[in-house]
């Protein structure tokens, strides 16, 4: 049903299923007799970014910088007053006096503190939103030479350089370049090696390493996913890889700040529109150790529930429940593994949060269909989004609606800068913003949630538009409500992308081309009052204090059309309970939003995992969710991008990452959405979502699809102890789960950059195919032939691979090349057709041999679901000298046997495999041996004892 009514249109309005709303005043954009907010009030300033805007002045060539005295030495480091030369003003007023504190604080970490000596009007971000690494050991005694790195300065147009202290390498410097440090405009300027090689600073689509030309733009944007443009999150850690020196290191901006960096030949220019400077430097050496420094730091990735590691079916345009009940029953049909059904959007009653729609999806039905799928072990996560709807109060039943009420009375939202409520525009109409600095928001959040629980038991929550969206710019509600807007003021849904849009758009070719459009942008630069809405003074205005915040004098190359801060967004001017200004705290709006939502969740499901998949994240977000990559397109380009995102978030700790499998906004294909389907597989957080008036692209729509699902699939799911192992080790350590050839090989500089490939941990690497109508791929294999060696998964055969070859493989439609690295043993679980089914069934092992005959690998279990972890199971297998041993620790247990053991790279058929005293049977093929029937062995549990395997 749902896939006839969809197919009927391709471009649908938002809202044309939302039958109970009364039709108010016409206003629509889109020609239909429903009201929207008017366009004129999403209409921004044109703001002409600093980067395009030829005429701009460059800070680093006018501003004079500071002059440092007063040095005194600490017992971790050092403190000094910098002295303004001239002040410049260039974007901001100069602060004449600032005070540097340099702290090392391990052995490895080293952090710069430049704050103004009088702090009025300034920012200091505290440290119960966003942790703040402290010093290690004795705060009063530290032995300098242990330092990996070393602090120097020059006292006279001060500048500092951070120095490795085992080679002398220069791995940040500020010589040449002025700092600048104005009330809306902080900028430091690094040197850089030719030909660096820098990855970090999200989110945003981009290849893996930020080349010349690359601009980040740190500013979290409610936007579709454009390529190399500001998007949801906001990550202002960057990670230098130095081959020169086979080393590499992480430079961390704690900072809520609005920001910028700016790539060049041999520098990198960070700007900030407000705050202080406190930067902090991991020292690594590998790749790996400087992951796990910064992210141990900012808070370790949760640990989601072993459930969450299944297949998650989503789709904005399941209008009824009976639409959910389909898809449930067509994927049990086509026996594809469905573990958990989402709801968008659809499911509410006029897209109000906490409700549901009393006609398509009635109380008792949608209880009756819940009680159902928990009973299958199935699960189910509703969209929930940030904005509260703002009632007509001269609607009875319209005012009915005790989120807000509750919410109002008790004080909890965002308001102007007059005191009054600030009121936005999103999905339902009018919309007010729960600020999470206010005393009592969550206690009326945990209330909210828990009365929508027990209505709607779902099992966890997908955070969306919490950037946080608005769809007009300002308070544009304000005296308003009585219009009760029921779209919104643009066209949403299925446009169909063509393939390759963007395919070959690169900051790189971007850049090239900025000296051409600055002349267009620039003439359109002065704001018309009938084309905004707004009401501001004009434009980049200087002024002191904390300036002009809604227009700062620099403007950031916002990925908005007009570039205006408020488009699309909360205004900056909104203001929180304790007086902080939107625009110092915008980038945290959604990371505050999720910690709530965690606490509320953990008042309904006491030690239970919270599941959260957010849109929104900053620096620690991990800790609580896990992130999806927004607004992709049904593309291939989209699918690309998907790889170096994954590593993005890894980088920034969070590695419970997913895009929208076969693609969200516009029409997707069997062969792409077949791809797809097996790419998306490898991928932690496992979902497809599409847009609203899109074709239908469940797996089962198309059978050859059906076929490349189930066959991917039925790999995850023999996988998922694997992936479970790793979601704790990424759990316990902060590493990524996906990794780039670069992580995983990080002495060789070719392999930087590579984003057409992934690890899977450390055993596996997927080779998907990324463009349509080929039967073929490429991918290198590191250390092939020389120091690793690689097998097919679907063969077991010991590739012939190069190292440094880009070898080509065979990839017909429904197959992804996938290899498992020798020297390595995975732990698989027969599949189920649920993740709770797959847990009941044997088990197995995977040997991987490296060229010595050796390999290793872990296993970890437990419930899959507890917070505090009372039992758990730690397995270490170690393969060598024609043996393999498994040991076990821990109290967990686990009743299901050992079924099989295949052993990969066994150069001669064995004369016999015994496992403890026991000759076992097996078979030998393609140099493997295959041993079956060990459950008799195994009966109490597959690793209730140690065991050995010899052959
Ligand atoms: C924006 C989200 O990114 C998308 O996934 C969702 O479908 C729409 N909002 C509608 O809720």
């Amino acid at each position: 049903m749902i896939f006839r009514d969809l197919i009927k249109s391709s471009v649908v309005a938002l809202g044309v299923t939302n039958s109970v709303l009364e039709v108010a005043s016409s206003t629509s954009s889109s020609g239909d007799s429903r009201a929207t907010v008017p366009n004129d009030l999403t209409l921004g300033v044109k703001q002409v970014p600093n980067i395009l805007n030829d005429t701009a002045v460059d800070a680093n060539q006018e501003a004079k910088g500071y002059t440092l005295v007063n040095v005194t030495s600490t017992p971790r480091g050092l403190t000094g007053i910098l002295e303004l030369k001239e002040a410049t003003n260039i974007y901001g007023y100069d602060f004449d006096h600032l005070n540097l504190t340099v702290t090392y604080q391990s052995d490895k970490r080293l952090n710069v503190h430049i704050e103004p000596t009088n702090l009025t009007d300034v920012y200091i971000l505290p440290e119960d939103l966003v942790v703040k690494p402290t010093i290690e050991g004795d705060v009063n005694s530290f032995n300098f030479e242990d330092s990996d790195l070393v602090f120097q300065y020059h006292s006279d147009d001060f500048s500092f350089e951070v120095v490795r202290a085992s080679t002398g390498e220069v791995l940040f410097s500020t010589d040449g370049n002025p700092l600048v440090f104005s009330n809306q405009f902080i900028q430091f300027n690094t040197t850089l090696p030719k030909g660096y090689a820098i990855s970090g600073l999200g989110e945003s689509i981009h290849g893996s390493l930020s080349l010349p030309g690359t601009v980040k733009t740190l500013f979290a944007n409610d936007v579709g996913d454009p390529i190399d443009g500001n998007i949801y999150g906001v990550h202002p850690v960057y990670y230098d890889q130095r081959y020169n020196s086979n080393t590499t290191h992480g430079v961390y901006w704690r900072t809520s700040a609005i920001q910028e960096v700016i790539f060049e030949e041999q520098s990198l220019t960070w700007r900030a529109l407000s705050g202080v400077i406190d930067l902090y430097f991991f020292s690594g050496p590998d790749p790996k150790d400087v992951i796990q420094q910064y992210v141990s730091e900012i808070g370790l990735p949760a640990f989601q529930p072993y459930w969450a590691l299944g297949y998650h079916q989503c789709r904005w345009g399941y209008r009824e429940i009976e639409d959910l009940e389909d898809v449930v029953t067509n994927f049990k049909n086509f026996n594809i593994p469905l573990e958990t059904i989402w709801s968008d959007i659809d499911y509410m009653d006029s897209y109000k949060d906490f409700t549901n729609d009393p006609h398509r999806y009635p109380t008792d039905k949608y209880q009756d269909f819940l009680d159902k799928l928990h009973k299958n072990n199935q699960h189910y996560v509703p969209i929930f989004d940030a904005a509260i709807y703002v009632p007509n109060p001269n609607n009875e039943t319209d005012n009915d609606y005790t989120p807000f009420h509750a919410g109002n009375e008790s004080d909890i939202f965002l308001k102007n800068p007059d005191g009054s409520l600030y009121i936005g525009a999103v999905w339902p109409g009018y919309t007010a913003f729960p600020d999470f600095l206010a005393n009592n928001t969550q206690d009326w959040w945990n209330e909210m949630f828990k009365e929508w629980h027990d209505r709607i038991p779902f099992d966890g929550i997908w955070s969306d538009m919490n950037e946080v969206s608005s769809f007009c710019v300002g308070s544009c509600g304000t005296g308003r409500y009585f219009e009760n807007p029921a779209d919104p003021p643009f066209l949403v849904g299925g446009e169909v992308t063509q393939y390759p849009s963007g395919f070959n758009v690169s900051n790189s070719t971007e850049w090239k081309s900025i000296s051409s459009s600055i002349a267009a942008t620039a003439t359109t630069s002065k704001p018309s009052p009938s084309s905004s809405s707004a009401s501001i003074d004009s434009m980049n205005t200087l002024l002191p204090g904390k300036g002009n915040i809604n227009y700062p004098p620099y403007a950031i190359n916002h990925a908005q059309g007009d570039h205006d801060l408020a488009t699309h967004a909360v205004s900056p001017n909104a203001t929180h309970a304790d007086g902080t200004v939107e625009y110092d705290i915008h980038n945290l709006y959604g990371f505050l939003q999720e910690k709530a939502i965690h606490a509320a969740l953990l008042e309904i499901f006491p030690n239970k995992r919270p599941f959260i998949i957010a849109r929104s994240t900053f620096s620690g977000a991990g800790h609580y969710m896990g992130h999806w990559g927004g607004d992709n397109n049904a593309d291939y380009d989209m699918m690309y991008f998907s790889i170096p995102q994954a590593f993005s978030m890894g980088l920034s700790g969070i590695p419970f990452f997913g895009v929208d499998v076969c693609g969200f906004n516009g029409n997707s294909d069997a062969e792409l959405c077949s791809r797809w389907m097996q790419l998306g597989s490898f991928f932690p957080f496992y979902r497809n979502h599409n847009v609203l008036g899109a074709i239908s692209q469940e797996p089962y729509v198309w059978s050859s699809v059906a076929d490349a699902t189930r066959t991917s699939m039925a790999i995850r799911y023999l996988l998922l102890p694997y992936y479970y192992t790793l979601l704790h080790e990424s759990h316990v350590t902060g590493l990524p789960i996906l990794r780039s050839l670069s992580w995983q090989f990080p002495y060789e500089k070719k392999y930087n950059g590579i984003d057409n490939q992934l690890f899977v941990g450390d055993a596996l690497i997927v080779t998907p195919v990324l463009e349509p109508g080929v039967n073929k791929t490429k991918g290198v294999f590191p250390g092939a032939g020389v120091s690793e060696v690689y097998y097919d998964w679907y063969t077991h055969e010991k590739q012939d691979f190069r190292n440094g070859k880009n070898e080509t493989l065979a990839a017909p439609l429904g197959h992804i090349p996938l290899h498992v690295r020798g020297g390595h043993i995975l732990p698989l679980q027969e599949p189920g057709y649920t993740v709770a089914e797959s847990r009941e069934n044997p088990f197995a092992l995977l040997v991987a041999l490296d060229n010595e005959g050796n390999a290793s690998g872990k296993l970890y279990l437990d419930d899959g679901e507890s917070l505090e972890i009372e039992e758990s199971l730690y397995v270490d297998f170690v393969a060598h000298s024609k043996s393999l041993t498994a040991s076990s620790f821990g109290e967990y247990n686990v009743s299901q046997p050992l079924a099989n053991i295949t052993i990969l790279g066994v150069e001669k058929k064995p004369k016999q495999v015994e496992f403890e005293d026991s000759k076992v049977k097996f078979s030998y093929e393609n140099s493997t041996i295959f041993v079956t029937g060990l459950e008799k062995y195994t009966k109490e549990g597959a690793f209730a004892k140690q065991f050995t395997l010899t052959w």
